[in-house]
């Protein structure tokens, strides 16, 4: 399975820091500026701060005001077309920026990028464009912007490996209390709609004496939340040849010291397992809340998109859940129009909501990814009929959703303060343990504390509540 995974020696790691002091003593006559633009998911997300670290130790100080930007790093993603269509408009809009300011750097990686047709369209339509760098080339973005700077060539970086695992780069967090931690990187399941296997290789785990010193250290920060990442954490630890599985990882992590709270993602139901309810279950720093992308609700559906379960195995787990952890909030992922899905199968997917009870659903009408077996499957339902299912969907789901908000009237819950809200007053915003959005009132200094929050009033979509000081 894993036949051409790279390692990333630390003497590799370290050419790379020569190249950031490279970079840093060529920009250390001025002060200069990054912005690193992020789409896709928190693996991106966490692949950004990576990035920004990297930039910030070679001089670069990070601000999100591209116009201020002497580098421009754009992050990409390929999951749906809408995802690729964003990117390359973005990309197209630093165009103008470029020409107002020649020395301005432009550069693009991620899952978009590495795909050998996209690089080809970078190249040929996109001359601006200063350098690409692939998901398995992230590490040597020193080296890569040293040489362009230095030859003034175009650098285009992917590899053929399978991946690699690179230890010890730089991290900017753009949070100061929640953190992503990546545990494995890249998928072995080729879902047939899914382009992810393709762009971030095979399925790769990060030891666990990696994974815990990072976590010891972001909770020695004052690090409260931390989000462990991979695209099926329940594969973690199947490639070391250790006797260990995910949920014993997580009790690792939960017998670190300290007050924080872990959450992950993403679990795959074909390998999510009752042990790993019962860790859940028997552990209070592990938050209440479990995202199990169901895609569809029909057998018949979920046998072409290899997905390895049935609904009645899948809700044998959430049944299991709900029964171990009453408080449990169920999250999934839902593809509506996969390639032949009739309006019976649809039904299917209707009731698994309503069997199931989501606490939330995200959901995306499925979109054809070049080079996936079900790009080439027959596809007779129109676009108009999805997007009336999609509709029908989010109809039903918000009809649950406000059904179970309305749950929480009157009630005292704990909450993770975020911020301000940009659209609610500037009230504060948090989430509580089942990453229920929460407004109220405060002050400031609650940002980033766990504090107590009476709710009067429950919408679909979010909660309003009360502070009480204690
Ligand atoms: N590894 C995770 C997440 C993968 S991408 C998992 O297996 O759940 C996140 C979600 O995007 C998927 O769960 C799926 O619902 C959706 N997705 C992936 N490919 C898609 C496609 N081609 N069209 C529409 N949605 C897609
Ligand atoms: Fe894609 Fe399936 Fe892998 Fe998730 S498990 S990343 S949906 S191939
Ligand atoms: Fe997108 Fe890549 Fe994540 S394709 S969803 S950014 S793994």
């Amino acid at each position: 399975m894993a036949g051409n995974i790279q390692i990333i020696s630390p003497q590799m790691i370290k050419e790379q820091y020569d190249y950031m002091s490279k970079v840093r003593q060529i920009n250390s006559e001025r002060t200069l500026y990054a912005t690193v633009k992020t789409y896709g998911c928190q693996q991106n997300e966490a692949d950004s701060e990576r990035i920004a670290g990297m930039l910030k130790e070679m001089g670069y100080n990070i601000t999100a005001d591209e116009s201020r930007a002497d580098i421009i790093v754009i992050n990409t993603c390929a999951v749906r077309e809408h995802a690729e269509l964003k990117a390359l408009s973005i990309t197209g809009q630093f165009k103008h920026l470029k020409s107002k300011k020649p020395g301005l750097l432009i550069g693009i990686g991620g899952c978009m990028v590495s795909q050998e047709h996209r690089k080809e369209d970078i190249k040929n339509k996109y001359p601006y464009v200063d350098f690409l760098f692939g998901t398995s080339m992230l590490y040597k973005l020193p080296e890569i912007i040293y040489k362009k700077i230095k030859t003034k060539k175009r650098q285009f970086h992917l590899d053929d490996s399978d991946g690699n695992i690179a230890e010890g780069l730089p991290v900017e967090r753009f949070s100061d209390f929640k953190a992503w931690v990546s545990i494995m990187y890249g998928c072995n399941n080729f879902c047939t709609y899914c382009i992810v296997p393709y762009v971030r290789g095979r399925e790769r785990s990060r030891k666990p004496d990696d994974i815990l010193n990072e976590i010891r250290g972001l909770i020695k920060d004052g690090y409260r939340e931390i989000t462990l990442l991979g695209q099926n954490v329940n594969s973690y630890g199947k490639d070391l040849g250790m006797d260990i599985d995910f949920s014993d990882l997580l009790q690792m992590i939960c017998d670190i010291e300290g007050d924080f709270t872990v959450r992950f993602m993403t679990s795959h139901p074909k390998d999510a397992t009752f042990k790993l309810i019962d860790t859940i279950a028997a552990n209070p720093k592990i938050a209440k809340q479990f995202h199990l992308p169901l895609q569809s609700g029909s057998d018949r559906i979920l046998k072409l998109m290899n997905r390895h379960y049935t609904f009645e195995s899948y809700k044998a787990l959430a049944d299991y859940m709900k029964k171990k952890i009453p408080e449990i909030a169920i999250t999934t992922d839902i593809i509506v129009g996969f390639p032949g899905e009739t309006e019976e199968d649809f039904a299917c997917t209707l009731n698994a909501l309503e069997q199931i009870e989501y606490d939330n659903i995200y959901s995306f009408i499925y979109s054809k990814r070049k080079g996936t077996p079900a790009a080439v499957m027959e596809d007779p339902t129109t676009q108009e009929e999805k997007a009336k299912r999609f509709q029908r969907l989010l109809d039903t789901q918000n009809t649950i959703s406000n059904r179970k908000n309305q749950e929480y009237l009157g009630k005292i819950i704990s909450v993770l303060v975020e911020g301000r809200s940009k659209t609610d007053d500037g009230k504060l915003t948090g989430r509580n343990e089942k990453n229920r959005l929460v407004h109220f009132s405060g002050d400031d200094c609650l940002i980033g504390k766990n504090v107590k929050v009476k709710i009067i009033k429950a919408d679909t979509f979010s909660l309003m509540g009360e502070y009480i000081e204690k």
